[in-house]
């Protein structure tokens, strides 16, 4: 699967979004290394505390269906889901990642013109602690 293929699964996700409170509407395509695709949109709570970016909710989805290796990652979000820049992990959802993946994972994200941009776990997340620390 190319990596626009895999950003228009990651806006797809994206509108499914539960956002009521930030508005902010976020969706993530997780490709396992089958070759099937996770998606993910952020879910968002009253308390605030207990909400779940779409990134972690593709790989909690993923690793709950018994899938552990990807490929990659694409992630498309922006305020009433119109993409305005990159949008790119937050660091929780970088540490999950970590678990499963290298730093040379690829992360793919889109900005208002749809130009493709491209980052490595690693440079997201350099000199990360992972079980290789343990
Ligand atoms: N959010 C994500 O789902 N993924 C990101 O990469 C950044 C932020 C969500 C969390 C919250 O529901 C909303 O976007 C605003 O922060």
């Amino acid at each position: 699967m190319t990596p626009e293929a895999l950003i228009e699964q990651a806006k797809i996700a994206m509108t499914r979004a539960y956002a009521p409170y930030s508005h902010f509407q976020v969706g993530a395509a997780l490709l396992g290394a089958s070759g099937r695709v996770y998606l993910g949109c952020n879910v968002e709570n009253a308390a605030y505390g207990p909400s779940n970016c779409a990134e972690r909710t593709a790989v909690f989805k993923a690793v709950s269906e018994g899938e552990r290796r990807f490929a990659a990652l694409a992630v498309a979000g922006g305020p009433e889901g119109v993409i305005r820049d990159v949008c790119t992990p937050c660091g929780v959802c970088r540490q999950v990642l970590r678990e499963f993946c290298a730093d040379d994972f690829p992360i793919y994200g889109c900005d208002a013109e749809g130009t493709l941009r491209t980052f490595t776990l690693g440079q997201l997340l350099p000199e990360s602690f992972s079980s290789d620390n343990l």
